[in-house]
């Protein structure tokens, strides 16, 4: 048949300069396509003489086949260079070091909590934790503090809303962590020595005071505890917290309607050029209210007084954290700016353990 390597010649030529998809895909209709070159020819197949297609039909057949497979090889080899192009210019060095991403710090409260957790439980105690919504029953009346007692007002208590018509009294954000007292010896009996430490609030704010604040509360209840077991306590939590030896604490009596008889402990110190300094000097510095458990209050929790008895201190964590790491203003504690974050925060892996406050 005529003009059959004519044929092969052009469009294997034209297959080999296509230089993408496209263009094969062009050569490919105008060669094998429906109405392509080589397909009309083969319908030219009918009119011949079955001698005369006997010799055509072969030989059409190859050229398809032939162009065909050139297409598929030509396909072939851009889609390697097209990879080969890519490797090229996407490489990556994984040998770089990787960007620095920013990091978060522990905040002073979270980490001043952890570290009195951990003195209070290598002394034996045990976390316990209370609601921050309280009713006044545990904020006040089994603390043996009655509706008529002036504590209620010295509280700056925040009460929360009660519909109209609803006259039960109202629910208030507890001003103290000494409700935990009461629900755990309600739970669990005696004797008990637990630390519960959490966020506390009272209507108040300045330089020391801020409207939500935290306190940890300690309550040790047996059949021999005495205010000897309380100080001794004490002195050894402030010489494991503030990390000195020497650490002084002066019993101040004091009245707390849950306590009798009731202390506030001040801390020895010094202020040189505005630095504290903890366990020299002759400055006192107040730290805590503390002092035995008032038998109304274990009678409150269902704990007979007349078998038991024990003490309880309550203390500022903000406060222990201001004072062990220099802070001079509470309010910005809770004010979340990154620069004093950064400065005053700790390591995520500055993580206290039992020794961590206890550096002897
Ligand atoms: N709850 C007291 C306060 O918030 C602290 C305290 C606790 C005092 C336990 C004595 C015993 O001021």
């Amino acid at each position: 048949m005529d003009g059959i390597q004519e044929l092969k010649a052009k469009y294997l030529a034209e297959v080999a300069d296509a230089g993408d998809e496209s263009a094969i895909e062009s050569v490919r209709l105008a060669a094998v396509g429906k109405k392509g070159e080589v397909s009309l020819k083969m319908r030219e197949l009918g009119k011949m003489t079955p001698e005369e297609r006997q010799v055509a039909g072969p030989q059409l057949n190859a050229l398809k086949n032939e162009i065909n497979s050139a297409i598929m090889a030509r396909k072939a080899s851009l889609a390697d260079s097209a990879l080969e192009e890519r490797l090229r210019s996407e490489w990556l060095d994984v040998s770089q070091p990787a960007r620095p991403s920013q990091q978060g710090t522990i905040h002073p409260i979270s980490q001043v909590t952890e570290e009195v957790i951990a003195i209070f439980a290598d002394l034996g105690y045990s976390v316990a934790e209370g609601p921050q919504i309280e009713n006044d029953f545990y904020n006040f009346d089994a603390l043996n503090i009655p509706p008529e007692h002036p504590a209620r007002q010295e509280f700056d208590t925040f009460y929360m809303h009660r519909d109209e018509g609803d006259d039960r009294p109202p629910h208030v954000l507890r001003t103290h962590t000494s409700p935990v007292q009461i629900r755990h010896m309600e739970k669990h009996g005696a004797p008990c020595r637990i630390i519960a430490p959490g966020r506390v609030y009272r209507s108040d704010y300045d330089q020391t005071h801020t409207p939500m604040f935290h306190q940890v509360e300690g309550l040790a209840i047996d059949k021999d505890i005495s205010m000897a077991n309380l100080k001794w306590t004490l002195e050894e939590f402030c010489r494991a917290f503030f990390e000195v030896d020497n650490v002084e604490l002066k019993f101040r009596a004091s009245h707390f309607p849950f306590t009798e008889p009731s202390a506030e402990v001040d801390i020895k110190c010094s202020w040189a050029g505005g630095q504290l300094k903890i366990g020299e000097g002759d400055d006192w510095m107040e730290i805590l209210g503390s002092g035995m458990v008032h038998p109304k209050v274990l009678t409150a929790a269902g704990v007979d007084p007349s078998e038991y008895q024990g003490f309880a201190f309550g203390m500022g964590i903000d406060r222990l954290a201001m004072l062990k790491y220099g802070i001079p203003d509470l309010r910005a504690f809770f004010d979340s700016d990154l620069r004093w974050l950064r400065h005053y925060g700790f390591a995520s892996l500055d993580m206290p353990n039992m020794h961590g406050g206890i550096s002897r």
